[in-house]
C-alpha cells in the first residue's frame, strides 16, 4: 500500500478534516458499509469489504496529483475517523466538485456542514477557487439541506443524471461562486 502524499489538514470549531491514513480502514468499513450511507452515494461500493478500502486510500495519490483533497473527518473532542469530505478539480482547474459522507452514529450533529463550510473557505480563499459545486441524488434531502446551509444554492435538476446499480436517478445540482461567497460574508 503507498503512502499518502497530502499533508493539508484544516481545522473548524469541532472539527479536524486531515490526510486519510490506513489507521481509518476499519472505521471506514464499518461506516461505509452501512447501506444508510452507501446506497446514498453513486461511487461507493456496495457491500463494502476491507478491499475497497484500501484501494480507494491507494487512489487518493492519483486524485492529489489532479489537485483533488481529500480530508478524513475528526472531532477534536474524540479522536478517531467518522467521514469523508473531499473535494474534485474540474478539468479547468479553477472549479470543482465537493463530496462527503458520514457514520450514522454522527448524522445530524452539524458535523458535514461544518466540514463543508470549511471545504468552501478552503476551495475559495486558499485554492482560489472560481466555483465550487456539489450534487445528490433526488431523495437525499439530508445532503441537499446540508449544502444549503453552507450557502451553496440550488441549480437545477438533472433528469436521470445519475446511475446506481443499473437504474437512473435524477441529480439535484447546486453550486457557488466565489464572489457570491465573499458577498455573503465568506
Ligand atoms: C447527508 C449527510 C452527509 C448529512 O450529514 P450531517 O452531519 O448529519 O448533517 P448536518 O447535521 O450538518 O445537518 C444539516 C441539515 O440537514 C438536516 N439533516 C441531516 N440529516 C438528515 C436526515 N437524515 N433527514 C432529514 N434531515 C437531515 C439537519 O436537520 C440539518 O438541517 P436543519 O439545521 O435545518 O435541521 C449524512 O446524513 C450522510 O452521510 N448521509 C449518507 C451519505 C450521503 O448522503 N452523502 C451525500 C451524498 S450527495
Amino acid at each position: 500500500m503507498k503512502t499518502i502524499a497530502s499533508n493539508i489538514t484544516l481545522e473548524t470549531e469541532r472539527l479536524i478534516l486531515r490526510p486519510p491514513t490506513r489507521a481509518d480502514i476499519p472505521d471506514i468499513v464499518r461506516y461505509a458499509g452501512d447501506p444508510r450511507v452507501a446506497l446514498k452515494m453513486t461511487r461507493m461500493p456496495h457491500p463494502y469489504h476491507l478491499g475497497h478500502a484500501v484501494e480507494w486510500l491507494d487512489s487518493i495519490e492519483e486524485d492529489l496529483k489532479n489537485g483533488d483533497a481529500v480530508f478524513a473527518i475528526e472531532r477534536k473532542s474524540e479522536p478517531g475517523f467518522i467521514g469523508i469530505i473531499s473535494l474534485e478539480l474540474r478539468s479547468d482547474k479553477c472549479s470543482g466538485d465537493v463530496g462527503y459522507w458520514v457514520g450514522v452514529p454522527y448524522w445530524r450533529r452539524g458535523y458535514v456542514t461544518e466540514a463543508l463550510r470549511e471545504v468552501l473557505r478552503y476551495s475559495f480563499e486558499d485554492r482560489g477557487l472560481l466555483y465550487v459545486g456539489a450534487w445528490h441524488m433526488t431523495g437525499n434531502n439530508a445532503s441537499g439541506r446540508v449544502m444549503q446551509k453552507a450557502r451553496m444554492k440550488f441549480e437545477h435538476i438533472v433528469r436521470g443524471g445519475c446511475e446506481r446499480f443499473g437504474a437512473l436517478h435524477d441529480r439535484v445540482n447546486y453550486g457557488v461562486f466565489a464572489d457570491e461567497w465573499r458577498f455573503e460574508g465568506g
